[in-house]
């Protein structure tokens, strides 16, 4: 493949055979995510990367660990006709650009493939969900049948099938419900750091009575709750998070359900191959499974949790379900359900930052010997955003 942009001359010592990649929203929270595995992995050894900006471009392009920009200023991310010479585009800039920007692509004729981490194009008919620890033989059908976007998963989807995904594949599941305990991250970086503001602020408003150890317990909740209902920045989730949550996620359908509930069904079997909701090329792999969410906020910072219940298609022993679990990734790691290593492995800050899933909590429950219980732990930008994309590139170029 040649160079994208010929006249800026190449920093790189990657051979000329790397494809040229865009990279958009490389500077923001999933982007970093992004560039930080690309750099672990050695992935940039295998390209060579144009990076893009919305707002900066013509200023240096950045220069990442085991490689050099293809160009040495950033190129224009509004500038479909540069982008167009590109045969692969990876984008986390976010909704309202894709939106805007890949319909002007392929009214240009651009023939490339399209990687985003936005839930734009996710139940497109012309998209498949990436997962490929998951779904690689529906990624492989959708590239060998000409399928040009691919499209992260939801968060919370990914996570829990990165956890739970051997039973989902063994056609083992016949319902679930997931009750899920979302980290701000999921909104945003600003989330986050609203967040954090929070907690500082209820504790900056009882901390002499906190340093007194004889100060009146519901003194010091009256004092944070009146904080938590007059003082406390909410701008970005509305109202406060810090010691409380918050029982909806995404856009309200209408029909009582969230936009994040919805696509924990609906994504779950798009992923899967199964259900409806197919690219062109890719085999339907069997009827859609009831999946059924309740997606709460709640204060942690970037891991998501959720507690699912499973009526499987079959009686089978715990020691056998945990198996399969184990075996369904190389990622899924179970978890004892007991007290100790529970806490010590089962919890937000133990799964932050990690690539392994963890999932615990697996026991029968009294409904019936095919019921039962797990609780599921993702890192939100590792598997939830970055991983998913940073490997469909490598197999879009054949390096995975
Ligand atoms: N919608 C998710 C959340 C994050 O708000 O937690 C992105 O998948």
């Amino acid at each position: 493949m040649t160079s994208a942009v010929a006249e800026s001359p190449a920093l790189s010592s990657v051979p000329e055979s790397a494809p040229s990649i865009g990279l958009i929203g490389w500077r923001g929270m999933v982007g970093s995510v992004l560039m930080q595995r690309m750099v672990s992995e050695g992935d940039l050894a295998h390209i060579n990367p144009v990076f893009f900006s919305t707002s900066a471009a013509g200023k240096p392009a950045p220069e990442f660990e085991g490689s050099a920009p293809e160009t040495a200023v950033l190129q224009d991310a509004y500038d479909v006709e540069v982008l167009a010479k590109l045969p692969i585009i990876v984008t986390m800039q976010g909704g309202d650009y894709t939106k805007e920007i890949y319909p002007r692509l392929r009214a240009a004729g651009w023939g490339g493939i399209w990687i985003d981490a936005a839930s734009t194009l996710r139940m497109s008919e012309n998209s498949i969900i990436v997962l490929d620890p998951i779904n690689r033989e529906v990624i492989d059908a959708g590239l060998t049948a000409g399928v040009k976007e691919f499209v992260g998963g939801n968060c919370t989807v990914s996570c829990m099938l990165m956890g739970l995904g051997g039973l989902f594949r063994q056609n083992l599941v016949e319902w679930g419900t997931a009750m899920t305990y979302q980290a701000a991250s999921g909104g945003g970086a600003k989330h986050m750091r609203e967040l954090l503001n929070q907690f500082g602020h209820l504790h900056g408003a009882v901390a002499d009575e906190l340093a007194d150890p004889s100060s009146a317990i519901l003194e010091i909740d009256r004092k944070v709750l009146s904080a938590q209902r007059g003082e406390l920045d909410a701008s970005q989730f509305g109202v406060p998070l810090a010691g409380s949550l918050i029982p909806w996620i995404d856009a309200d359908l209408g029909d009582g359900l969230s936009k994040e509930e919805w696509k924990g069904g609906a994504e779950t079997n798009k992923i899967l191959g199964r259900g409806e909701s197919l690219a062109p090329g890719v085999d339907r792999r069997g009827d859609s499974i009831p999946f059924e969410s309740l997606c709460v906020r709640v204060g942690a910072l970037r891991s998501h949790s959720q507690a699912l219940t499973l009526k499987l298609t079959e009686d089978l022993p715990v020691a056998e379900i945990e198996q399969i679990i184990a075996e369904g990734s190389e990622w899924a790691k179970v978890v004892p359900n007991e007290k100790e290593a529970t806490m010590e492995q089962l919890t937000p800050v133990a799964a932050t930052g990690e690539l392994t899933i963890p999932v615990g909590r697996i026991r029968k429950l009294e409904m019936g010997p095919e019921y039962i219980s797990a609780f599921t732990i993702g890192d939100q930008l590792l598997w939830g955003a970055a991983e998913p994309l940073r490997r469909m590139l490598m197999i879009a170029i054949g390096k995975l």
